[in-house]
């Protein structure tokens, strides 16, 4: 017996050792770093900037990247990100304006494709937080590039510098694990014909702004590739910290009747709570849902439609 006990006590501390090794390694490795692999089509991109191109990035990135990088000035110079739940660390967004030190006006077009679709910066370093853009059509991408080229107030270079991004252990080890870069695909990608309400409000949903992100119902439980195989998919209840570090979870946006919108939205209140965050008993949305201000009614009233569509989820979201 007292053997038997010797021998189970120091395969415990065997594993213990194992564990402490490989723990200590990932602390010291840190986020991993990956071949820069653009495709020769992204490599030599050159992204024409015309006024249609920036006024349509601008809109993307209204909603899309501004509410993350812009200062208290508007200018894109990055920011704490204050809503990352705290088991990740701290991160920073960073600066984004055309500054050639401080910010990427050094980096090729090809480059800011490459990084927004797959997650790999120009130095090969993974970045876990900011959001990736696999699929959003290649004319919105270049639109979001040619705003950042543009002579817009918010991306004129400007200096200011973050501090150097502190992940967690937790965060260290899940993305040298789970957590990977998307791969790239050189497919072209296109914004379907806006005439087909249900497919157009399919991409402005799920592709372009990524509504299904916030509204499933894990972050670690979603497919960006194939966003309709992501966990209870528009059911609601992913829970996310606000400013305040208190718990809002995400809405049941499906159309089941009980716990969804079915009965609770017509057309034009869904309109109302996308675009200014009104609730139709006159209330507020509370952040992280944010006004979506940017978007015309179409596409919105386009989301609505598409909504109807998807399989309804019984969530009851408190
Ligand atoms: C959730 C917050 C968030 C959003 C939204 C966001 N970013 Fe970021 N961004 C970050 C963080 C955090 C980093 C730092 C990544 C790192 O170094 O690990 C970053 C880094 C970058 C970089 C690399 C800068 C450098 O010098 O390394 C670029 C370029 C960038 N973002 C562009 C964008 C664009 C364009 C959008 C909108 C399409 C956007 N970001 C939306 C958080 C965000
Ligand atoms: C950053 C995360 C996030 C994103 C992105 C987001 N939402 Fe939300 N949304 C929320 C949260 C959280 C709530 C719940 C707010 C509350 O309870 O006050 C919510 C609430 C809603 C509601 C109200 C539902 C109800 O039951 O009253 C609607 C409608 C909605 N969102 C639609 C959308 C659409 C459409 C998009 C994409 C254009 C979107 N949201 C993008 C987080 C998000």
């Amino acid at each position: 017996m007292k053997r038997f006990l010797k021998i189970a006590l120091f395969i415990i501390l065997g594993i213990v050792v194992i564990i402490g090794t490989i723990l200590i390694y990932f602390n010291a490795k840190g986020v991993p770093t990956y071949e820069v692999a653009i495709p020769e089509q992204i490599k030599t991109l050159k992204v024409e900037v015309t006024p249609e191109r920036v006024a349509r990035g601008e809109k993307i990135a209204t909603v899309l990247c501004n509410g993350c990088h812009a200062n208290n000035e508007n200018r894109l110079v990055g920011k704490a990100i204050l809503d990352l739940p705290a088991e990740f660390g701290k991160a920073y967004s960073l600066n984004i304006t055309q500054d050639k030190e401080e910010g990427i006006g050094n980096w090729t077009d090809g480059e800011i494709m490459y990084f927004l679709k797959t997650g790999i910066k120009k130095n090969g370093k993974y970045s876990p937080i900011m959001p990736k853009l696999p699929r959003m059509a290649d004319e919105d991408v270049k639109s979001v590039i040619a705003y950042l080229h543009s002579d817009r107030f918010p991306v004129q270079a400007t200096k200011g510098k973050q501090p150097a991004q502190d992940p967690s252990l937790l965060l260290k080890v899940l993305t040298n694990t789970v957590m990977k870069p998307l791969p790239i695909s050189t497919e072209p990608i296109r914004v379907p014909d806006s005439t087909n309400v249900i497919e157009f409000g399919k991409y402005v949903a799920n592709d372009m702004i990524a509504c299904y992100a916030c509204h499933s119902k894990d972050f670690s439980k979603q497919d960006p590739i194939h966003p309709e195989n992501s966990l209870g998919f528009y059911g609601g209840g992913n829970p996310m910290p606000n400013l305040e570090g208190q718990i809002i979870p995400s809405a049941n946006i499906t159309f089941d009747e009980e716990t969804g919108i079915g009965k609770r939205y017509t057309e034009a209140q869904f309109v109302e709570a996308v675009k200014l965050c009104k609730k139709p008993d006159g209330g507020v949305l509370r952040y992280p849902m944010q006004p979506h201000i940017s978007l015309s009614d179409y596409e919105v009233k386009a989301i609505y439609a598409y909504l109807k569509t998807i399989p309804k989820i019984k969530n009851k979201v408190n």
